[in-house]
């Protein structure tokens, strides 16, 4: 039997509730589909952080490179400044493992409504891949002449050649398995430095894919795109920043932060990929026992996938349409009164 090692980092807030659903579902998962998973808890948080002055400890980065996978709750809670808690966990363990990719995939669930009125399934399905290394994620500038009046801040980004071609290869090649289309978002009237030679990076390498339809709107344009014609969309490509704004939309307009699963892969497999919801540890609602599992399930659905186990991922997407169609469990946010347990055991369930 085929044993996985898992790290799992619950984090903060409801990133701590929905992952305890999420190794439910998996252990379920595991043991009906013939393979085992050896689990390691990290308690790394912004209570680590208000325990003990950091994130997580100066090796975190060799301590979780053994592992086959990566659960993450969620980082960042009140009382840490939030660039504190993030610069200190999650954005450097993307960059340390070099997973380039964040693959945010969205679709309406069945027995779920889009905001979007008279939407049907089928035209709100669509995938944002978004570049997770680089671009206007950056540490680089500084604030100057402080406290006088002509104080000011500068925060650079950096668009590598790499780093660009990279992404917009592989989304390209993901839409080969899908609907064969790709939108780039540019925002080229407005930046004229890193978004012209972005759209240049794509026009190259959409011409070793004449196969596949490219075209490119500005980012402005793209999310209106979204909200009013989503079904022209599939595989749309981004930079850190636009990608970031434009996954929360497309989860949005699909059933909410509540349903959207992601992951932050390293496509060469040289060092592990993690994956965690799109959304965040909702503070607004932690402790309550109420938040939505389904986006941190789905995730890790998306790991068992990367561990090769499509089988027993597809088992676990078809468990959570099956028990939302049902209807009978639903959470605040779908509309429902149950907790955050009821809908991960429902889950687990109907796994059989
Ligand atoms: P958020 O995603 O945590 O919450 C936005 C809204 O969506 C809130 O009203 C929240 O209650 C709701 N929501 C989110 N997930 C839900 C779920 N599963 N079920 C029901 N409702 C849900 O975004 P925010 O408020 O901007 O961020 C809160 C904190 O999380 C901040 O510190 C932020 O930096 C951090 N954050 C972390 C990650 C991550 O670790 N990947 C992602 C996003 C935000
Ligand atoms: C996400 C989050 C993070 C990001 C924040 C918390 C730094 O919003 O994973 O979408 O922007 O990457
Ligand atoms: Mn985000």
């Amino acid at each position: 039997m085929t044993t996985y090692r898992l790290a799992s980092i619950p984090g903060d807030g409801i990133g701590v509730d929905v992952t305890v659903e999420a190794r439910k579902v998996l252990d379920r998962v595991s043991a009906r589909f013939g393979f085992s998973l050896e689990w390691t808890e990290f308690d790394w948080s912004c209570e680590r952080y208000a325990q003990l002055g950091a994130m997580m400890p100066e090796d975190g980065v060799a301590q979780l490179s053994a592992y086959d996978g990566i659960l993450l709750g969620a980082v960042g809670f009140p009382g840490v400044p939030d660039h504190v808690s993030l610069w200190g966990l999650l954005i450097p363990l993307r960059r340390a493992f070099q997973q380039y990719v964040n693959l945010r995939p969205v679709r309406l669930l069945p027995g779920t409504t889009s905001v979007l009125a008279g939407r049907k399934a089928e035209e709100l399905e669509l995938v944002i891949v978004r570049e997770n290394s680089e671009g206007e994620y950056s540490a680089i500038g500084g604030r100057h002449n402080a406290g006088r009046p002509d104080e000011f801040v500068l925060q650079e980004s950096v668009f590598t050649r790499v780093g660009v071609e990279r992404i917009i290869r592989y989304a390209f090649e993901l839409a080969r398995t899908r609907s064969s289309r790709v939108c780039s978002a540019t925002k080229s009237n407005g930046l004229i430095h890193s978004m012209p030679f972005w759209d240049e990076i794509f026009a190259e390498v959409a011409a070793e894919f004449p196969d596949v339809r490219s075209e490119r709107m500005h980012v402005d344009a793209l999310a209106a795109r979204m909200v009013q014609a989503p079904d022209r969309l599939d595989v749309v490509v981004a930079s850190n920043l636009f990608g970031d704004i434009l996954s929360d939309l497309a989860a949005a307009i699909t059933g909410g932060l509540g349903m959207a699963p992601s992951g932050n892969i390293n496509p060469s497999g040289e060092s592990p990929s993690m994956f965690e919801a799109v959304h965040g540890s909702a503070p607004d609602i932690a402790g309550q026992g109420i938040a939505n599992p389904v986006a941190q399930i789905l995730a890790a659905a998306m790991l068992v996938e990367h561990l090769g186990e499509t089988v027993a991922a597809q088992a676990i997407r078809a468990a959570v349409d099956r028990v939302l169609d049902e209807g009978r469990v639903r959470t605040p946010d779908l509309g429902g009164t149950d907790t955050t347990e009821r809908l991960g055991t429902a889950v687990a369930e109907a796994l059989g």
